[in-house]
């Protein structure tokens, strides 16, 4: 996690900073920090705990300008969140570095340093960067050769941007791990963690790849590779505009990108769905092939990721009779794997920047498996690099931090996978095909419903606000939902809430079932309804107050301790767990504002976690 974003030109170059450290903010928010140069005067540094906008009433307390500078928000993993352990951190003779990552052989170099005599003044790991820095620099005097020599002595993650006062008009970034995005300009350059950082200041951008070091100046950009060879890289025209990624009249982020999921699933299906046909092409060159070769599928990602790849598990045994595993990206790295033959891997991420999930991929590619594809929103990230087949959500920038429309977007991705799969197995022929796409298509038609059901969410979150626990339960492909239902109500309103297969309840959760404890279902007219009935009964029984977002035809009926949602008619398997999400992320947005949380940042979370 952690942000960072850097600048060269001729002007001053602060406010770009600023800027871009205020869109980096999804990615962490507990300190941030800014370092600027400008010839002939030394470095200036300010810190400040808390979000950027301490950070800008520290620098306006003293302003101060800069033709060149670093910046960075901070997620803290070394040390507290404090102003000595925010970056930039800095070493003699005016060296100063910003780093997103993590170094694992720190305490290693450290002690090495303090025996060179350095004096450490935080307890992070990326101080020693900048002493290593200063001390190669006293032998090569070059800041890009310090930085090669540098990089080549960590272990570990790292994105990283270097200054030095004896070099006032170089920037040195390196990738390894961690993103890198150089944003163009004329006169000018920038570097950040991702593009809508930049976006107010250029379209243009170029990617560092892994072990890259680029040196970049107001007006070149030279970069090298890990060999020390300079290289070149493609320069990308952005398609996002400043705005995609702003919030406009909504109160929140999250409340916009809850809204903007029916255009978000439409934009997902353009061009991918034909007629009534799925064109399997849109998972890239080859796919049809190793469609047609799967035997099997291990789905791996993290949080709501996984919660998507849990969905899409029911629908690939169901629909295409695989065989279908799915797990959490974090055990699934040390696991030891034993991969049947013909085993497709899959990835879902939002950000494809998610280190366990491109560490489960790195490992895949060596296990055996027969192709990787990666269902990931953001077109230039790693994960999507990496992976043999790629199927992009196009769900624009997700800025909230409690992931909402990249939910969505990765349910009809998944069920385009389900199609394809079905057909190249022979398990779907041409009328099931033209059924379940034409099911998909309806999807958008149905989320926007299904938000009309708003205003009953929020008066209904009036009951949520002063409750300590909830629990939500769902059956079959719905458990999910449950479940991202759950995670939702506890990310952003820290109500305790657990989610659980409603046939598991008995096995224990029905323990916790008193008046004091809300269960929320979702319940889809399916074939598991009468079952989710029975369950439904051992809560009431228990005096629990049940909320149930139900089918109108489902025959649940409102009683005392059970309020039933009507949720939009007709909803079918493929598309229930979509529309079903949608009530779950409205419930727990309303229940945050009413708490007064910070819903878009929540304590302790970041957007992106690219360290492990
Ligand atoms: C973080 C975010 C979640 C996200 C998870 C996986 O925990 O807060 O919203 O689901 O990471 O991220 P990814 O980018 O791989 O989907």
């Amino acid at each position: 996690m952690c942000g960072i974003v850097a600048a060269v030109s001729s002007r001053d170059i602060l406010p770009v900073l600023i800027e871009g450290l205020k869109r980096l903010e999804y990615r962490g928010y507990d300190s941030a920090g800014v370092a600027t140069l400008t010839r002939g005067s030394p470095v200036r540094r300010v810190r400040a705990v808390g979000k950027v906008a301490a950070l800008q009433a520290a620098i306006s307390a003293d302003p101060f300008v800069g033709t060149i500078g670093i910046a960075h928000t901070r997620w803290a993993t070394h040390g507290v969140p404090s102003e000595r352990n925010a970056h930039p951190h800095v070493s003699q003779d005016g060296i100063a570095l910003v780093h997103n990552g993590i170094i694992e052989n720190h305490d290693a170099l450290r002690a090495e340093l303090l025996q060179s005599g350095y004096v450490f003044t935080s307890e992070t790991d990326t101080e020693v960067i900048a002493h290593r820095i200063h001390q190669h620099l006293l032998v090569t005097r070059d800041l890009l050769a310090a930085v090669q020599l540098t990089v080549r002595e960590l272990h570990g993650a790292y994105a990283l941007a270097v200054l030095t006062e004896a070099e006032p008009d170089t920037l040195v970034v390196a990738r390894s791990g961690c993103p890198v995005v150089i944003g163009l300009s004329d006169g000018e350059n920038f570097v950040a963690s991702d593009v809508s950082a930049l976006l107010p200041v250029t379209k243009q951008f170029m990617y560092l790849d892994e072990g890259d070091v680029a040196a970049v100046h107001k007006n070149s950009v030279v970069i090298y590779d890990s060999a020390g060879k300079p290289v070149l890289r493609k320069t990308h025209q952005s398609a996002l505009s400043a705005e995609s990624a702003e919030k406009g009249d909504y109160a929140h982020y999250m409340l916009k990108e809850i809204h903007e999921q029916p255009r978000a699933i439409a934009q997902t299906l353009e061009e991918r769905v034909v007629g009534a046909r799925l064109l399997e092409a849109a998972f890239g060159p080859g796919a049809i092939e190793m469609l047609q070769r799967t035997e099997a599928v291990q789905i791996v990602a993290c949080g709501t990721s996984w919660h998507a790849g849990s969905v899409a598990r029911y629908f690939i045994e169901q629909v295409c009779r695989l065989p279908c595993w799915i797990d959490i990206a974090s055990e699934f790295r040390y696991r030891d794997p034993v991969v049947p033959k013909n085993t497709l891997f899959v990835t879902i991420s939002q950000s494809g920047e998610t280190a366990d999930t491109l560490a489960a991929l790195r490992l895949a590619k060596s296990a055996g498996y027969l192709a990787s594809l990666a269902i990931c929103n953001v077109p230039e990230s790693s994960l999507v690099r990496e992976s043999d087949l790629v199927m992009l959500t196009r769900a624009g920038p997700e800025i909230g931090v409690a992931s909402t429309k990249a939910f969505t977007t990765q349910l009809a991705a998944l069920n385009m996978l389900v199609i394809a799969l079905g057909k190249q197995r022979g398990a779907i022929d041409q009328t099931r095909e033209r059924h379940l796409v034409e099911r998909l298509i309806e999807i958008p038609r149905l989320v926007e419903e299904t938000l009309k059901l708003e205003p009953v969410i929020r008066e209904l979150a009036k009951r949520f606000v002063d409750k300590r626990h909830a629990l939500f339960l769902g059956r079959g492909a719905l458990s999910p939902i449950a479940m991202e239902g759950a995670l939702k109500l506890k990310e952003i309103t820290y109500i305790h809430a657990e989610a659980y297969a409603a046939g598991e309840l008995k096995h224990g959760p029905l323990a916790l079932v008193d008046a004091d404890m809300p269960v929320v279902t979702v319940a889809p007219n399916n074939d598991l309804l009468e079952k989710l009935k029975s369950n439904l009964q051992e809560v009431r029984a228990r005096g629990g107050e049940l909320y149930v977002f139900a089918d109108p035809e489902s025959g649940i009926v409102e009683s005392d301790g059970v309020t039933v949602i009507q949720m939009p008619k007709h909803v079918s398997y493929f598309q229930a767990p979509i529309v079903y999400t949608i009530p779950l992320q409205l419930l727990a947005y309303h229940v945050a504002v009413m708490r007064d949380t910070d819903v878009d940042q929540p304590r302790n979370l970041a957007k992106s976690v690219t360290v492990e």
